[in-house]
This record gives structure tokens, sequence and C-alpha cells, in this order.
């Protein structure tokens, strides 16, 4: 599978999902998350994200390992990012700060 990591937390820049062929994201207040089970891993989002914040699973940083559980379990809790979602409107000014998922009360 691919993995959205918390570099995409506050930024959430939505332009992953046009290039999704499957309906794997779900959507969440302030980022989006990859459904492990819908991912067919076709890497087409990697580069699509600004942000830089979806790997494929075997080539995640140690930091950013975290992202597989919270990807995996919060896919079952979220609803899905159908539609093209608004891309947060301050999202630049959070782009590549560290420790962003531990600003969420999840
Ligand atoms: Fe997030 Fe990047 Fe998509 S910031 S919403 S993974 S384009």
């Amino acid at each position: 599978t691919h993995v959205v990591t918390e570099q995409c937390v506050h930024c959430k820049f939505a332009e992953c999902i046009t290039y999704c062929p499957v309906a794997c994201f779900r959507e969440a207040g302030t980022f989006l998350v990859i459904d492990p089970e819908e991912c067919i891993d076709c890497g087409n989002c990697v580069e699509a994200c600004p942000a830089d914040a979806i790997y494929p699973e075997d080539e995640l940083p140690p930091e950013l390992a975290p992202a597989l559980e919270w990807n995996a379990r919060l896919s079952t809790e979220l609803p899905l990012a159908t539609t093209r979602v608004e891309p947060l409107p301050d999202g630049e000014q959070w782009q590549g700060r560290p420790g962003k998922w531990d600003t969420l009360p999840v």
C-alpha cells in the first residue's frame, strides 16, 4: 500500500485524489489517509502531492512509520473522499513542518 504521512496534516492540498484511479482516500478535517484495502500501489499520488506526504509502505522513513498504523485504522472510521476536497486555505504555511501529527486530538 501507499501511506499518507503527517506531512499532509494541516496542508491537505488535495491534489492526490484526482490522480487516484480507485477510491482509496479517506478524509479527515485537516488531512487524508489511504485505505490499505483499496490502494492498488499505482503510485500516481506520490508525484501529485506538493508536500511530498505520500510514500510507498516499504520506503517509509522511520520517523514517519507511525503513519502506517493510523492510515489503516482511520481509513475504517473516516468518510470516503469521493469528490475533490477543498485544499486548506493556509496549507502552505504548514508545509514541511515536523511534528504535525502531535497537533491533532486523535
Ligand atoms: Fe495531503 Fe498531499 Fe494529498 S498534502 S491531501 S497527501 S496532495
